[in-house]
């Protein structure tokens, strides 16, 4: 089913296909209950019309085995839906473990992307045609939405916490990017393009530029630029966690509640540290929300991840 109807945008990713299954099924069933629907309401007025003035209705006491169909039927499609659904849900919301990583923030009125190796965006992502591709989305003001029509793939770039969305596109082209959810003035113009590209084309893109500072680089230099260093130290006693093995460990609160170093928990803890305190530690850390923009977050995050 490559191109259904032109209406349709083409189908670009690995899951397009599933997508588009699953809603001409929710099509399918809408158009032929709506029918159904319209074919019986014509058609029982016209076969039960009243025909004289002195006419006198049967009345109907109900029944059983109508009862059970028109209850049976709905709940079987319902539940198709509810399980197919899940399924292709799952599927776009569990990235393969070897997915490449970007990093993504939207912001009025463009979206911002950086790769692994450091390399920068805007309004365009360049990614490799067959290879799974995760992005970490941020904002920086409001709700955006990371939208790839030819993909089918949608999620929300949300201001305080991180989201995800991953993709692999399966045909070398430029496809639409849009914002999805209205962001202010030039929410219209918030759009850019993806464009996938051979493997071999992509490295040659991504040798093309000149050496970008990565990522991992660029946060160590902000740490010792803000002075986390001072506090944050590998050994001896310090007045803040030592954060090697931090990213993904489980963490013991000072109320005793446990919870997952994850990367929207370190990222609250750099821009607002009073929120949830280790175990052990006094909230003395100043506060970093606005000191530092989400770039600096990300490349603080990716730091982390090379302290193992
Ligand atoms: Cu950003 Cu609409």
């Amino acid at each position: 089913m490559k191109k259904f109807l032109p209406l349709f945008p083409e189908q670009a990713s690995t899951v397009a296909n599933d997508v588009d299954l699953l809603f001409w099924f929710l099509m399918g069933v809408s158009a032929f209950f709506a029918l159904l629907i319209c074919v019986l309401v014509v058609g029982f007025a016209v076969r039960y019309r009243r025909r004289s003035e002195i006419e006198v209705p049967q009345p109907i006491h109900g029944s059983l085995a109508l009862e059970v169909v028109w209850t049976v039927i709905p709940l079987g499609l319902t539940m198709v839906m509810f399980f197919w659904g899940a399924a292709v849900y799952f599927r776009l919301a569990t990235p393969p473990p070897d997915a490449e990583e970007v990093t993504g923030v939207g912001k009025q009125w463009m979206w911002k992307f950086q790769h692994a190796d450091g390399r920068r965006e805007i309004n365009e992502l360049h990614v490799p045609v067959d290879r799974p591709v995760k992005i970490r989305l941020s904002s920086e003001d409001v709700i955006h939405s990371f939208y790839v029509p030819a993909f089918r793939v949608k999620q929300d770039a949300l201001p305080g916490r991180y989201t995800m969305v991953w993709f692999e596109a399966t045909r070398p082209g430029r496809y639409h990017l849009f914002c999805a959810e209205y962001c202010g003035t030039e929410h219209s113009k918030m759009i850019g393009s993806v464009v996938v590209m051979e493997p071999g084309e992509y490295q040659q893109w991504l040798a093309g530029a000149p050496p970008a500072r990565s990522p991992a680089a660029a946060g160590e230099a902000l740490f010792t630029e803000l002075g986390c260093h001072t506090c944050h130290k590998s050994e001896g006693t310090a007045l803040g966690p030592n954060l090697a093995g931090v990213l993904g460990s489980a963490r013991k609160l000072k109320d005793g509640t446990m919870v997952t170093a994850d990367e929207g928990y370190v990222r609250e803890s750099i821009l607002n540290p009073q929120v949830k305190i280790i175990e052990g530690f006094l909230p003395v850390m100043p506060i970093f929300q606005g000191r530092v923009t989400e770039e600096q977050v990300n490349d603080l995050i990716a730091y982390l991840k090379t302290l193992g």
